[in-house]
């Protein structure tokens, strides 16, 4: 596989790593001080975040990935079907290149001759995934370390051919955006796209409380590592001093906004200083930063999700037994 990382914008951005560390300290600056407290969850996936996201999707009690992984071996024949001429596909969130993997497999002959781009702010995570392609034959990987908007963006104006364009937003990613967040980012998503190009969503379903806690809050304790790495990357990358052993990892089950909640809760009351946001917080004890939502779904409103913005819901394919779900849909 022939792997090309996007330097086409490096002039016109010589200070991306300076601009993306001025965003995260004004990002730090503002939800930390807001009520609740709060930290975006994309900043979860440091080198070692990343990491330990993919040890959690490797948990026995994780089965986003496992379940998902079936659905694309059984039916990747399938979605590449719907989409004869293709052009190129892109993975939003590409992760560890697997699921992309999967689906190029099941649809074995198609695949020859194929641009991917793969999105990512993870560099870990484009490296791995350009590793993970690379023994495909006749696929080019193209990585672009940006935003998902941006790498669309990217992508897009990268692509020729009159083909179709296959959009992969996958791992239930779209679960980590609140409802008005997901239906600007898939109305932002539709508005690059033209009309024929198709989106397969991958998003988890509701589920009994107990195993949605025991999914994000493992006994092995990855997952409340996973959270609170995010406070030895402020320590390290902002210069602050969270004493990082004082703070719990707590997942809940938020019935009503049907979704998982992560937090971080001071054990005690305790002073922290992030000297790159010149921020002095105090936190009383039991006081908690919100660090994640995992929207959890049902079928039919994943399909009203992706309707409402201008798809048209071709196919569905559910994992009963694990309560996951794919829905392929067309830009209309
Ligand atoms: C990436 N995202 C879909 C994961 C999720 O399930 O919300 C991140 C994660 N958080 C805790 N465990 C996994």
């Amino acid at each position: 596989m022939d792997i090309r990382t996007d330097r086409s914008n490096e002039k016109r951005r010589p200070s991306a790593a300076d601009a993306s560390l001025a965003q995260f300290v004004a990002d730090v600056q503002y939800y930390l001080t807001q009520t609740p407290r709060q930290l975006p969850s994309r900043y979860f996936y440091d080198e070692l975040g990343s990491a330990l996201f993919e040890a959690i999707c490797r948990l026995p009690w994780y089965r986003i990935t496992r379940s998902e992984h079936a659905l694309l071996a059984a039916h990747g024949d399938a979605i590449l079907r719907h989409l004869d001429p293709l052009s190129a596909i892109v993975e939003l969130g590409s992760g560890s290149g697997e699921k992309l993997k999967t689906i190029l497999e099941a649809g074995g002959r198609r695949a020859g001759g194929l641009d991917v781009h793969l999105v990512d702010l993870s560099a870990s995570a484009l490296e791995l995934s350009s590793r993970v392609l690379a023994p495909l034959d006749g696929v080019r990987a193209s990585a672009h370390r940006l935003s998902y908007e941006e790498g669309l963006r990217e992508a897009t104006r990268a692509i020729s051919g009159s083909g179709r364009t296959l959009v992969l937003f996958l791992g239930s990613n779209i679960g980590n955006f609140d409802p008005p967040a997901a239906d600007a980012f898939m109305r932002g998503l539709r508005g690059t796209l033209a009309g024929g190009d198709l989106l397969l969503v991958g998003a988890d379903l509701v589920k009994p409380e107990r195993e949605l806690l025991l999914a994000y809050d493992d006994p092995l304790g990855v997952t409340a590592a996973f959270n609170r790495n995010l406070l030895v990357r402020i320590n390290r990358e902002l210069a602050a001093d969270f004493a990082v052993e004082r703070f719990a990892h707590r997942a809940v089950w938020n019935a009503a906004e049907s979704r998982v909640e992560m937090h971080l809760v001071a054990r005690s009351a305790q002073q922290v200083h992030v000297g790159a946001a010149q921020l002095d917080l105090r936190f009383d004890e039991g006081e908690a930063i919100w660090t994640e939502s995992s929207y959890k779904y049902e079928p039919e409103q994943i399909a009203r999700m992706i309707e409402a913005t201008g798809f048209r819901t071709t196919s569905q394919w559910l994992d009963p037994a694990d309560r996951f779900a794919l829905t392929l849909a067309e830009a209309v």
